[in-house]
């Protein structure tokens, strides 16, 4: 086959460069390694940015989105038991939306069948060739099946173990990370918020985090050793837990149910630079990942995708290639305000093994400090809508 920008990972930042290139008249070809129920199984973030809505209209894909998520004006911070809201609209004049990683890839699977544009899926061996040449291209195979994609430009949207980034030769890329010494343990349960609002929770029994999808369907998590496993820990046993984290007057009116999905998610902060190597682009979180305290790591593969897609488009529009060049620059000055932010709001609300007194007194006077503080409110209210791209 041949097509103009190939793209590898059907997740999120794949799917949505290829809905955004599609309405421009750019063809695209997208190789996903599972099946759309797969992708579509996996329960991941929940908090969308105002550009992320922003570029789901620009892709015409927003129609559910605008009915059925919530716009959340304010977020809610508690230290043990006392809590109070960050009121982001009146500080940014933004708020952010409430809808599911999950609602949004179905959106943009959906989109894209209707336009008959080609997703491959069960793709195996993916190899990208020649990508520093003007006629790169991939090979892999589908059961066992020898396939080939002649392209222009080869787009990474293959998640944190994809092979697009490792496909940069060691000599050219330098990566940093940080792993943090604890997980989260999340359910997912077929019952009403415990809050209107999200609330994150600092306690002297580590983070808790109070999230949701609808109505009816709640999102809760609470930070776990990483040696814990997701079937050592009973429902009651993480309900009784996720209580003991969040004020009293929340616990009081939690209502509680069983589980539909229980996971662990290790915490990482991680950013490979360049993000570009010839013609192959890595996007989302194929370049960076952060911890999910802030709900950046969706977002921030939304911001790597505005950059790329209006690069390509300046070059199959205008002929002109300073998008693409400034490509990597731009999408890393932004990647790293995200890692900073979502470093800083992790280091201030978990319990770390090896914390001292005073650290944790510190940690005690700048959430003090961010409840009584205007300009410190809303220095974390532009992070949490998504500062500009
Ligand atoms: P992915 O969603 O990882 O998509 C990459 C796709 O590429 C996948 O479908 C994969 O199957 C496919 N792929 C991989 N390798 C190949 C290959 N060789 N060939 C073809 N296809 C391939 N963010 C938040 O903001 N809040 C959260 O609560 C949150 N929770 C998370 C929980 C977990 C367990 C994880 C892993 C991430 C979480 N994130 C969260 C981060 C957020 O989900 C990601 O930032 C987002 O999914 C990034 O989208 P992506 O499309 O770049 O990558
Ligand atoms: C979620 O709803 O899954 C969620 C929300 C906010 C976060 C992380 C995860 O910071």
């Amino acid at each position: 086959m041949k097509t103009q920008v190939a793209i590898i990972g059907g997740g999120p930042s794949g799917l949505l460069l290829a809905r955004l290139l599609e309405r421009r008249g750019i063809q695209s070809i997208v190789l996903e390694r599972k099946t759309k129920d797969y992708v579509l199984s996996r329960v991941r973030a929940g908090v969308l940015e105002r550009g992320f809505v922003s570029l789901m209209k620009e892709a015409g894909v927003s129609e559910r989105l605008e009915a059925e998520g919530y716009p959340h004006g304010g977020v809610n911070i508690s230290f043990n038991d006392d809590m109070f809201r960050v009121d982001i609209a009146a500080l940014t004049g933004h708020s952010v939306t409430v809808y599911g990683q999950t609602e949004v890839t179905r959106d943009l699977y959906e989109a894209r069948e209707k336009s008959g544009g080609i997703i491959e899926f069960n793709v195996e061996d993916v190899v990208i060739n020649d990508a520093k040449s003007d006629t790169p291209y991939l090979t892999y195979s589908i059961a066992g099946q020898a396939r080939r994609i002649d392209c222009d430009f080869v787009a990474g949207c293959d998640g944190f173990h994809g092979v697009s980034r490792q496909t940069i030769p060691e000599d050219v890329r330098t990566e940093y990370e940080k792993v943090y010494p604890f997980g989260w343990l999340g359910i997912l349960s077929e019952t009403p918020p415990v809050n209107h609002e999200l609330i994150y929770a600092s306690s002297d029994q580590g983070f808790a985090l109070a999230s949701m999808r609808n109505e009816n369907l709640c999102r809760y998590y609470i930070q776990c050793s990483l040696d814990d496993k997701p079937e050592d820990w009973s429902d009651d046993a993480f309900w009784a837990e996720f209580k003991r984290r969040i004020p009293a007057s929340a616990a009081e009116t939690l209502i509680t149910g069983p589980s539909i999905e229980k996971s662990i998610a290790r915490l990482r902060s991680f950013v490979t630079e360049p993000m570009r190597w010839g013609n192959l682009f890595l996007c989302g979180d194929a370049a960076h990942i952060v911890p999910p305290t802030g709900a950046k790591g969706l977002n921030t593969a939304a911001s790597d995708i505005h950059y790329l897609y209006n690069g390509l488009r300046e070059y199959y529009e205008n002929g002109s290639s300073t998008g693409i060049d400034a490509y990597s620059e731009k999408a890393l000055a932004r990647v790293w305000k995200t890692e900073r932010f979502s470093w800083w709001f992790s280091s201030l609300m978990h319990r770390f093994p090896d914390q001292t007194e005073f650290d944790l007194k510190m940690q005690a006077a700048e959430i003090a400090f961010l409840k009584s503080n205007e300009s410190a409110q809303r220095a974390m209210a532009e992070n949490y809508v998504g500062l500009p791209y």
